[in-house]
């Protein structure tokens, strides 16, 4: 049985913690957050400890730096030389590099990972890069662990986790805001919005499932939903006419431009 303590314990630890626990019995958890509050309820659902405090912190295979990127300088400095040195670390603070990791905690394992929410549903999407010192062994026992909840795809150079943050990251947020603002819609059109909420979020799922299991492109499928100068042409035109693709294109550059800031 090998350990992981999770530093902080907010939506996504709790997503990949969760995923961890339903597809695997082979982790033991420990759960640390300065209010304690999330770090208790974690415990509770996945059968783990709760650590109170960073006095004594137990000896564990895996750390998890779970915090928010801006809240790492604190935690660093009260975990740095209290870590177990074999130890991998795994982060999943958006924009910090390994190198910035290794240096603030004097450690050489490094597991950085770009995950997504869906993860809480056994969906997530997982990018990691590794530092060299990362053994074969661990390697396998993290992609084992996280592909019980995850799709994990593995990069080389640690520059194309900023790459994808923007896309796999914080994608889960543009399908919210597409679906909110379909819903939106809908409902000042005159349908309920129960029915407005469920209709949206089952086109999606739906239109996702197809997507994974058809061998068409998207771009295939998309042409087998539209008939020339049918109803959903006339609304493809105007997604065309008034530059949905720019406008996409943009907003992957401002995030994309953003990972990299906060990398420095
Ligand atoms: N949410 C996403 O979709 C997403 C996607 C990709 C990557 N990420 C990355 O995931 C990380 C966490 O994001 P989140 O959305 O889960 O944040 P969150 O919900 O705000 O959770 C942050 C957690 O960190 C804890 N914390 C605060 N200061 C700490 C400290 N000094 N030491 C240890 N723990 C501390 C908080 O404790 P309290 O509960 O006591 O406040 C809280 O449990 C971020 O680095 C983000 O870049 C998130």
């Amino acid at each position: 049985m090998k350990s992981l303590l999770s530093f902080g314990c907010g939506n996504m630890a709790q997503a990949i913690v969760e995923g961890m626990n339903k597809s695997s019995k082979e982790l033991e958890y420990f759960l640390y957050t300065p209010s304690n509050t999330r770090a208790i309820e974690l415990a509770k659902v996945v059968s783990g400890t709760h650590v109170a405090d960073l006095s004594k912190i137990p000896e564990c295979d895996f750390y998890m730096l779970s915090c928010k990127p801006q809240q790492f300088e604190e935690l660093a400095k009260s975990i740095k030389g209290k870590l177990k040195p074999s130890a991998t670390i795994i982060s999943i603070l958006a924009g910090t590099t390994t190198e910035t990791i290794s240096k603030s905690l004097g450690v050489s394992k490094v597991l950085r990972v770009m995950p997504n929410t869906p993860s809480l549903v056994g969906a997530g999407v997982n990018a990691f890069y590794f530092t060299d010192e990362v053994g074969s062994e661990e390697r396998h026992f993290l992609n084992d662990i996280f592909s019980g909840f995850s799709k994990v795809f593995t990069f080389e150079k640690e520059e194309e986790i900023d790459l994808i943050t923007g896309f796999s990251g914080s994608g889960p947020a543009y399908i919210f805001e597409f679906s909110r603002i379909l819903t939106e819609k809908m409902v000042s059109m005159g349908i309920a919005r129960d029915i407005a909420t469920e209709m949206i979020k089952w086109t999606f799922y739906g239109s996702s499932k197809l997507q994974l299991e058809s061998s068409d492109s998207s771009e295939e499928l998309r042409i087998k939903v539209t008939s020339k100068n049918g109803v959903t042409y006339e609304a493809l035109e105007v997604f065309k006419g008034e530059g949905l693709e720019k406008i996409v294109d943009m907003a992957i550059d401002a995030a994309y431009n953003r990972a990299v800031e906060l990398s420095k």
